[in-house]
């Protein structure tokens, strides 16, 4: 095994949802060779450990395992508690897991799932490890989100696509919520010095949305995987966004292709951003902290 001593993100701690697969474990591992501590989040208990496998021998130093599935806000509430307990510093929370289903389902919570996978874990998530990042600052918080955010429009009259469902429509939405957020926590964070950045990684050749795909993409997807990004050089705006020593002080932006760019206009409504939050607030059961 190969010990990284003295990488740029040694004595750093990252915590990677969704890092057993895809532009997640990529993330983990392109961290890990830079020396940080690493720590992962995923469902599967042999999924997650073959990954940890794979980062550890990378970067050679620890690679903690979290088995939580998020859709499940009691799950997100348990997990934050075990992070808590296993970590006492988080430097860098990269909430990087979702996805995309082509019909509706419904979680334990009775939330749509796109909803609560892609906009309400992370937001559940960060708000429960916000006084250990706090604790840790300089903190990063980094939220994939996807170019598919400029189509999106958050439906706040059916923000679980009960009267109507369409995957693209729910998952547009979720990624444009990422934004909403992202924003809204760098505002509430100003004071602090923990940043909140989002970012598109690119169309990037994964297991996204294999589960439950729509019949053009199951249709497309094989002939367009060979122009797509491999998952390393998806991760490499996130990696970038966790390590680069210039954005330490760099909050409330979005990224592509490593440099900042200009999300959708919708993505800067303010009276949007802040209405998300409370609502999201009180779908998560938070009572209101004023900071958050
Ligand atoms: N791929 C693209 O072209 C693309 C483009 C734009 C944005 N994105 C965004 O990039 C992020 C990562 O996507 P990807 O392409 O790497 O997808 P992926 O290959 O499907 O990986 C998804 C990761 O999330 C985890 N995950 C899924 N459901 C979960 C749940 N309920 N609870 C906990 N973990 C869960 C999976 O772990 P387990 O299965 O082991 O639980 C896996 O590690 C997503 O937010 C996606 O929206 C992707």
């Amino acid at each position: 095994m190969r010990q990284i001593h003295h990488g740029p993100m040694t004595g750093r701690t990252v915590l990677v949802t969704g890092g057993t697969a895809g532009i997640g474990r990529a993330t983990a591992l392109g961290l890990a060779t830079m020396g940080a501590r690493l720590a992962i989040v995923g469902r599967d208990p042999g999924r997650a450990e073959d990954a940890a496998r794979e980062i550890r021998a990378a970067g050679g130093g620890q690679a903690d395992v979290f088995v939580a599935d998020l859709t499940s806000q009691s799950q997100v509430r348990r997990l934050a508690g075990e992070v808590l307990e296993r970590l006492s510093r988080i430097d860098v929370l990269i909430n990087n897991a979702g996805g995309y289903w082509h019909t509706r389902h419904v979680t334990a919570d009775g939330l749509e799932r796109t909803f609560a996978l892609n906009h309400l874990a992370p937001f559940l998530l960060t708000s429960l490890l916000l006084d250990r990042l706090e604790h840790s600052a300089p903190a990063r918080v980094i939220t994939v989100s996807s170019h598919a955010h400029t189509a999106g429009h958050i439906d706040f009259d059916d923000l679980q696509g009960e009267r109507s469902y369409s995957g693209s429509r729910a998952y547009d939405q979720s990624k444009l919520a990422n934004v909403l957020f992202t924003y809204e926590l760098a505002r509430r964070l100003r004071a602090t010095s923990v940043t909140a950045n989002a970012l598109h990684p690119g169309v990037v050749s994964t297991s996204f949305g294999a589960e439950d795909p729509a019949g053009v993409q199951r249709l497309l997807v094989p002939f367009l995987r060979p122009f797509m990004k491999v998952p390393a050089q998806g991760a490499a705006t996130s990696v970038h966004l966790a390590s680069a020593p210039d954005l330490k002080e760099v909050t409330g932006g979005y990224f592509a292709g490593g440099k900042p760019r200009r999300s959708s206009k919708r993505s800067h409504d303010q009276a949007a951003a802040a209405r998300l939050w409370h609502v999201s607030a009180d779908l998560a059961g938070l009572t209101t902290d004023p900071r958050v």
